[in-house]
């Protein structure tokens, strides 16, 4: 029998393709890998553990001793929910840091695939369609300019109540950005076959109704 579709979805940070990830998984009734969340994860633990982002092998280590668990929109490590507490603007940044790591990254691949289940699963990342999911369906390239970018960042904080400086946010996602894109383990690329959707002028919706068209496509 062959294997779940897969749809994936990469992109440079704040790209806003965890929210056009969900909606498509939702609209079609997949399930949904928010891949940076587990390098979040990684980034939060291993500062508890105080294990310091440029130590490869005992953060490699690390990863199988952590019990990470997803209900919902929300997200367990250890049995706490730390779905917040993942979303700091410093564990983004140690998450990235750490994430240059073959170490890391290999630990991670197995829970990745354990996500690919019937009817099929949106995935999203940096190397969903690179590395993970080489033979998904569907393989998006999904980016805004990094001005785009840090300003929606910037609203998102501000809406939660958190206080930022748009030129601090802007810097960075352009570090950020940077190392992502230049680290030897799985960088950030478009990946061949990708399709590139640029969202710096589109809406969310318009965003969602792309992708999926381009899925109906490749599967008809
Ligand atoms: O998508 P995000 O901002 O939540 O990801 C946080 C960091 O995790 C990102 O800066 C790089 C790393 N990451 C990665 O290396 N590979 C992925 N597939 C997803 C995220």
């Amino acid at each position: 029998m062959s294997l779940p579709p897969v749809i994936a979805i990469d992109g440079p940070t704040a790209s806003g393709k965890g929210t056009v990830a969900s909606l498509v998984a939702q609209q079609l009734g997949f399930h949904y890998l928010d891949s940076g969340a587990l390098y979040r994860l990684v980034a939060l633990a291993s500062e508890k553990h105080g294990i310091e982002v440029k130590n490869g092998p005992e953060l490699g280590l690390l990863v199988p001793k952590l019990l990470i668990s997803f209900k919902n929109s929300q997200i367990f490590l250890d049995g706490e929910d730390v779905s917040e507490a993942i979303r700091t603007e410093n564990i983004g940044l140690r998450a990235s840091a750490l994430a240059i790591h073959p170490e890391v990254r290999l630990a991670l691949v197995d829970l990745q695939h354990s996500f690919r289940q019937f009817p099929g699963l949106v995935a999203d990342g940096r190397d969903m369609a690179s590395v993970i999911f080489p033979d998904a369906v569907l393989k998006v390239f999904l980016t805004a300019t990094a001005s785009a970018r840090a300003e929606r960042r910037y609203k998102q904080l501000i809406a939660k109540g958190i206080s930022a400086k748009l030129e601090d946010l802007l810097q960075d996602l352009q570090e950020r950005d940077a190392r992502d894109s230049s680290r030897g383990a799985a960088p950030l690329m478009i990946a061949d076959g990708a399709k590139v959707l640029e969202t710096s002028d589109l809406s969310i919706d318009q965003a969602v109704r792309e992708v999926l068209d381009w899925y109906q496509s490749a599967i008809t």
